[in-house]
């Protein structure tokens, strides 16, 4: 009986030492000792030749050597595979190194949104926000574009719904941020020194080059004694920090109804740097805004005085300067969420 005490105490230094890499170790250590033909059977099959003065003492000892395999085998089981169901399921190695989280971009028009109000926070400016959904009055009406203004349709609306007994509000999907002058102007009097980032709407075929929604800034400062000389200080400003001191300027005398004189801006072509090539038509020069000394006419439908205040405004395409500053040569990349397309922008802040 020595021998067999002798051999259950080495039968459970090997249990106890035994160590399972994966699933499949578990399962083979049942079938060694806790199966049919297993060990543990066969220890318990000497039962018959223990004497029976020693039977009791022995049946403990044998009784205990099953436990302690059985308990081992559950241990190895709960740290193996939880649900316990898949045998192929690898043990977790502490030593190998993470696997890397991919970091998540911002989007590039974010970038260079946020990139714009902090050029205009650093002037004085404060970021004001209207609705996207908006009334014809606060879009057009206030804006010096009454119903039958031809320039109207230099903007193709989506009208959401109209009154059907022809009264009430006409909704629009707002076509400019320039509506958010007209919120402001209506809560806010001088000195209003404001910039309006958000999204905006027009019923264009969708394309390299159009897109049926787009993203602009607006700008509108109004005080005493506002002048165009103080505009293009502001727009200059903006563009050399946004492209750098190289970047040429020039200003073209163009039309608007909310504000008189109006003029557009455009920059060199930093794509081509003025060669010409097609994102400048081959003239080497961008528009990249539109401005002006707010209308007269729009500072009174706010109950401003125009002949104490006057006022700047401008409004610019995100799409365009991002397109300048990242050479993103169509505007559907903006919105098609490939990641090949928006990962080139990871860690940029
Ligand atoms: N609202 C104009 C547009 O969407 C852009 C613009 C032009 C805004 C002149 C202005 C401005 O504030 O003064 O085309």
């Amino acid at each position: 009986m020595e021998d067999l005490l002798k051999q259950i105490e080495q039968y459970k230094q090997e249990i106890d030492g035994f160590v399972a890499k994966a699933a499949d170790e578990v399962e083979q250590f049942r079938i060694k000792w806790l199966g049919t033909k297993g060990l543990v059977k066969a220890v318990m099959g000497e039962m018959k030749n223990v004497p029976n003065e020693q039977k009791k003492q022995f049946g403990q000892i044998l009784n205990e050597f099953k436990l302690f395999a059985e308990a081992k085998f559950e241990a190895l089981q709960a740290s193996n595979d939880v649900s316990g169901k898949s045998s192929a399921k690898v043990l977790i190695d502490q030593s190998l190194p993470g696997d890397p989280v991919s970091v998540g971009s911002r989007h590039p028009l974010s970038l260079v949104k946020n990139e714009m109000v902090s050029i205009f926070k650093r002037l004085g400016f404060v970021v004001a926000e209207g609705p996207e959904i908006e009334d014809d009055w606060h879009n057009f009406g206030a804006m010096n574009l009454p119903e039958d203004h031809p320039a109207r349709d230099m903007q193709d609306t989506f009208y959401i719904k109209k009154p059907a007994d022809g009264n009430g509000p006409t909704w629009l999907l707002r076509t400019h941020t320039s509506s958010v002058q007209a919120r402001v102007m209506e809560h806010q009097k001088p000195p209003i020194r404001v910039i309006c980032p958000g999204r905006v709407y027009r019923n264009e075929t969708i394309s390299a080059r159009a897109h049926c929604f787009f993203h602009q800034v607006e700008g509108l400062y109004i005080d005493e004694n506002v002048s165009f000389a103080d505009l293009k200080q502001t727009l200059y400003f903006f563009v050399q920090e946004m492209f750098g001191k190289d970047v040429k300027v020039r200003f073209r005398p163009s039309y608007f109804p909310f504000t008189e004189p109006s003029a557009e801006m455009d920059i060199s072509c930093l794509i081509c740097e003025g060669k010409g090539c097609n994102i400048c038509k081959h003239t080497g020069w961008v528009e990249i805004l539109g401005s002006g000394m707010v209308h007269p006419k729009v500072l009174e439908n706010f109950g401003i005085d125009p002949n104490k205040y006057t006022g700047f405004a401008f409004g610019m395409g995100v799409e365009r300067i991002t397109q300048l500053k990242y050479q993103v040569n169509d505007l559907r990349l903006y919105s098609q969420n490939d990641v090949r397309f928006l990962k080139q922008f990871t860690g940029v802040v």
